[in-house]
């Protein structure tokens, strides 16, 4: 099992990242309670070797941008691979409406940069394909703030195949973020494709929101190991493919610390066979 990912020479990656979504208030709307544990969340990640960390715009809106750019202002001397996205508007808790009016993408990815307190972006993802705009304008305009030096590389996310080889025939697309965990395992193709082409694949829900914690053979297996189901479920998804990415998302530093860990389990190929028999 290959530890690291490499997206280019200057850009190799610890497979086993961090997602700031949980970093906001309830619905991912408005901050989140405690603004210093966020901060000291992502230090902690970062201190103990995370370098490649997925937000986005829609969170909070902007507030875990605003965590992370702090708790990368304090970690200058570490490289991280932000992973942030644009094309999802926020009306409330828990409402997500995607907009690729190219105009309003470029205007998120500059929000990015400032919130985030980059001079360009390490990766770009497309949050959600608008089905209003075609797919050449969205991906065009993100090419044109490529060619400018704002996005280093472009992803997609929630993606069927075919919209990912539409859109790598407008411009490289280096990785696809979709829902993917033991529980819910419908974008097998979508991960085929990614493994084949060495586009990383960012799963997102990698614990189920936590739900999968609960699961009782989840449960039996990861005492076999002196391990969590957290761990479990993220040892798997890093057995499963080289170009997974796991961004687990926790408010919580001993359960960050646990996460990071799980790099370090080596499931047997029967343990990891039993565990298939749970998606859904
Ligand atoms: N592209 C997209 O459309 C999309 C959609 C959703 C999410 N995402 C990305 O995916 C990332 C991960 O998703 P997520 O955070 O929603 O869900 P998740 O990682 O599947 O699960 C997070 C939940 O698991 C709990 N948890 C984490 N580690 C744990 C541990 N070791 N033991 C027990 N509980 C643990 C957390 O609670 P505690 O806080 O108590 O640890 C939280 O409730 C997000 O942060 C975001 O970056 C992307």
């Amino acid at each position: 099992m290959e530890k690291t990912f490499t997206f280019d020479s200057d850009l190799t990656v610890n497979r086993l990242g961090y997602g700031t979504m949980q970093l906001t208030g309830d619905g991912v709307w408005g901050p989140v309670a405690d603004p210093d544990n966020a901060v000291k969340v992502i230090e902690t990640a970062i201190d103990h070797g995370v370098n490649f960390i997925d937000t986005a715009d829609a969170y909070g809106p902007f507030y875990a941008n605003l965590y992370l750019r702090d708790a990368l202002k304090n970690r200058p001397d570490n490289h991280v691979m932000v992973a942030t996205k644009v094309g999802n508007t926020r009306q409330g808790p828990d409402v997500w409406t995607p907009v690729g009016v190219p105009a309003y993408l470029r205007q998120q990815v500059e929000m990015n940069l400032f919130t985030l307190g980059l001079d360009h972006i390490d990766l770009l993802q497309l949050h959600r394909v608008d089905p209003n705009i075609p797919l050449a304008d969205q991906i065009g305009v993100l090419k044109d703030m490529q060619d400018e030096g704002k996005i280093k590389h472009i992803g997609l996310s929630q993606v069927s195949v075919d919209q990912l080889k539409e859109a790598t025939a407008i411009a490289p697309i280096v990785s696809v973020q979709n829902m993917y965990n033991l529980s819910n395992r419908q974008d097998e193709d979508v991960l085929d494709y990614a493994d084949a082409h060495h586009i990383a694949f960012i799963p997102w829900f990698p614990l189920a929101t936590g739900e999968l914690i609960k699961d009782a053979t989840l449960t039996n297996i990861a005492q076999k190991y002196n391990a969590s189901p957290a761990q479990i479920a993220l040892a798997w998804l890093l057995k499963r493919s080289d170009v997974i990415l796991p961004i687990p998302g926790t408010k919580s530093s001993d359960h960050e610390l646990q996460n990071i860990q799980a790099q370090d389990i080596d499931l047997s190929q029967a343990d990891f066979d039993a565990l298939k028999a749970l998606a859904k």
